[in-house]
């Protein structure tokens, strides 16, 4: 591990190359997000953004499991006399799992294992990419303690899954398996638990293989477009094509062009040039 990693009371961070793993640490709770490991996770993010080697982002959870949700001691009860920490928990909770996460310039991975329950969706959502174990164990188990999926939870849901489901599921608190999460396209794939790491990592690298810049507005470009009119999109699109011409430092369009019309020795349709 290089000497420069950030280093937080709440989160780890672990490198594979360009691929970095953002890693919930509080095991021994389960992951339950306490309002530190929500500040730690902020700087976690602001740190991998601007971290070079950091080419691709990974979310995952310490000591088999994802996230048991809000930290119902130290988020809720122990907030419940202190307006202003709980105005701060809640700004860095909103701030990580969505502003930044669903902004980020790089791709990321939500890599689940074990328990992903409430307030632990909103990250899987806001990830670019989810992948789980078969046996992982998803619940939006709010209603079974008498709340909402609060938080943007009930919303961040509605943006992923089938409407049926996403009442079904908020309404029932019923638990459901990763198999099932992939089934129902809430996870792009699960795998056995013992190559969730490995199948993470292999997708990890064809991403970090792939031009950053490209990945950058092509990741910002199908975000933005699922809020706007067809015409809105047309012309947002035509802006940000225009755009990435000049904001990338490879030049990679050109480079492909040329060695696909003019050198012939590229096939965009059976994958990306060399770069560099
Ligand atoms: N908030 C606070 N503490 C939590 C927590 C949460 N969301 N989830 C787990 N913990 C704590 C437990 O209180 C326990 O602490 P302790 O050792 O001091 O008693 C520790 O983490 C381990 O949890 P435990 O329940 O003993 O482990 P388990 O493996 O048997 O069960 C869960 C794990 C996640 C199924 C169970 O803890 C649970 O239901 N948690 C609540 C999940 C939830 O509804 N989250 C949504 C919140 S909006």
């Amino acid at each position: 591990m290089s000497d420069d990693i950030i280093k937080l009371e709440n989160v780890k961070i672990e490198r594979e190359g360009g691929v970095t793993f953002v890693i919930l640490n509080r095991p021994e709770k389960r992951n339950a997000m306490s309002p530190q490991l929500h500040m730690d996770m902020c700087e976690a993010l602001d740190w991998a953004e601007n971290d070079d080697q950091t080419r691709v982002v990974v979310i995952t959870g310490a000591g088999g499991h994802f996230c048991a949700g809000q930290d119902l001691k130290l988020y809720f009860r122990g907030t419940e006399d202190d307006p202003k920490l709980r105005a701060k928990a809640r700004r860095a909770a909103h701030s990580w799992r969505w502003d930044k996460l669903s902004r980020f310039p790089k791709a990321t991975i939500a890599m689940v294992h074990g328990y992903c329950f409430g307030g632990g969706f909103t990250p899987v959502i806001a990830c670019d990419f989810a992948f789980a174990a078969d046996d992982a164990t998803f619940g939006l188990s709010e209603v079974n303690w008498g709340i909402i999926p609060g938080g943007l939870v009930a919303w961040a849901v509605t943006q992923i899954m089938n409407y049926r489901d996403a009442l079904y599921y908020c309404c029932t608190g019923e638990r459901f398996s990763g198999a099932e999460a992939a089934a129902m396209k809430f996870v792009n794939k699960s795998y056995p638990m013992a190559d969730l790491r490995a199948k993470t990592l292999e997708f990890a690298k064809t991403l970090e293989a792939k031009s950053p810049a490209a990945l950058k507005y092509t990741k910002e470009a199908v975000r933005s477009v699922r809020g706007m009119t067809q015409d809105q999109a047309y012309d947002f699109l035509n802006c940000k094509s225009d755009a990435l011409k000049f904001a990338d430092p490879e030049k990679g369009r050109e480079k492909a062009m040329k060695m696909f019309l003019d050198d012939k020795v590229f096939k965009p349709g059976l994958g990306e040039f060399k770069r560099g």
